[in-house]
């Protein structure tokens, strides 16, 4: 019989891991439903990784996290790989590894994931150089897709920006081209770094889906908010609205990102295709063409939009991946 304990038993001082090992290991085979994928997640410490991979873990997947930190939560029973994705063998090599001790009970070694979906990076501007924001990104992100296509994945997400929109980390007071913000016609012209390397990952997606013909879609994320910031932030967010401009009065709460992220597992056939992934009502306490005729007068409307309709609008996910908002910021937060 397997005992993760046995495993460990010659480093008697390292308890946490043993614990967390026979965690992740009892967690394995206790709620994998028969659908559930076998999924990669790269970046799941981060803020959105650590609400996200949760929600896939309830609808019975089995996740191995690839970060450089460990999961922030020590009882979720979410094992992390400590891997650096600019180092191209360290992919390649961590995508055939087992999700968790548990594995060694197989009697067969790994083999690549169903599925990989891709998280990691330096996620914004001053966090280190731009030059090294763009390296970074630039190279863990072509280096997790071409290891994955070339390992067999067929279905891959990858995680885009709103920022790539151009005004969020514009120089100065950028005007929008028009509302609402969609993939399909928007001009989406940067000028920042981040933003630039975040298109580059788009790029890269692109290619690497017409060699492969397998499926990758690209998340253009909005502004993640994690639980406690309807409380900390939304007073600010909604009643002074000057300061979510450069987020285009727009949000995705962190759970409801892990819906979209399960929704992209469930729907294949599509190729690459990239998704505007915020929720479905802007922050404004104004119906939001009222409210945009007064803020942004010059920035022509395109379409009848929804009377709350986000301005980075998530029509396309809703049409195409069937997502339903479950956490609108009016059920945390009341102006
Ligand atoms: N937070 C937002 O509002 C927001 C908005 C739009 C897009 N995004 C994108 O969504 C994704 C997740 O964002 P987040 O807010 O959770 O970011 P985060 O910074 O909180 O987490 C990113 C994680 O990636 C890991 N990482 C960084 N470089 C790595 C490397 N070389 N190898 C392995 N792991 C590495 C970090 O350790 C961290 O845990 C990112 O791709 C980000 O660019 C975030």
């Amino acid at each position: 019989m397997f005992s993760p304990f046995r495993l460990l038993r010659p480093f008697p001082s390292r308890t946490s891991i043993s614990a967390l090992a026979i965690r992740a290991y009892s967690s394995s085979t206790t709620t994998m439903a028969p659908t559930g994928k076998r999924i990669v997640f790269t970046g799941g410490s981060g803020k959105a990784g650590r609400h996200v991979i949760p929600y896939l873990l309830s609808k019975g997947h089995t996740v191995l996290n690839l970060d450089l930190v460990d999961f922030p939560d020590p009882t979720a029973g979410v094992f992390t790989l400590k891997t650096d994705l600019t180092d191209s063998g360290q992919v390649f090599n961590a995508l055939t590894t087992h999700y968790n001790f548990g594995g060694y009970e197989h009697g067969y070694p790994e083999k690549a994931p169903d599925v990989v979906i891709h998280f990691a990076a330096i996620a914004r501007n001053m966090l280190v150089p731009d030059n090294e924001c763009f390296r970074q990104n630039v190279l863990a992100t072509y280096n997790i897709i071409e290891a994955a296509s070339k390992l067999g994945v067929r279905k891959i997400l990858t995680a885009s920006s709103e920022t790539t929109y151009g005004v969020c980390f514009s120089e100065g007071k950028t005007p929008y081209h028009s509302f609402p913000l969609d993939e399909a016609t928007y001009d989406r012209d940067p000028m920042d770094s981040y933003a630039l390397s975040k298109l580059c990952g788009e790029r890269t997606a692109r290619t690497f889906a017409r060699r492969y013909g397998h499926d990758i879609y690209a998340l253009i994320i909005g502004n993640v908010i994690e639980p406690h910031e309807y409380a900390t932030d939304f007073p600010t967010h909604v009643n002074q609205p000057e300061t979510r401009r450069r987020n285009a009065w727009s949000y995705i709460d962190a759970r409801d990102l892990g819906q979209i992220c399960d929704l992209g597992i469930q729907k294949s056939g599509l190729g690459f295709q990239v998704f505007n992934a915020t929720n479905s009502t802007s922050t404004t306490k104004e119906p939001i063409e009222e409210f945009l005729k007064k803020w942004e007068p010059d920035t022509p409307i395109t379409r009848p939009m929804e009377e709350f309709e986000a301005p980075l609008s998530n029509r396309k996910i809703r049409e195409v991946l069937g997502f339903k908002e479950e956490h609108d910021w009016r059920k945390y937060y009341q102006p």
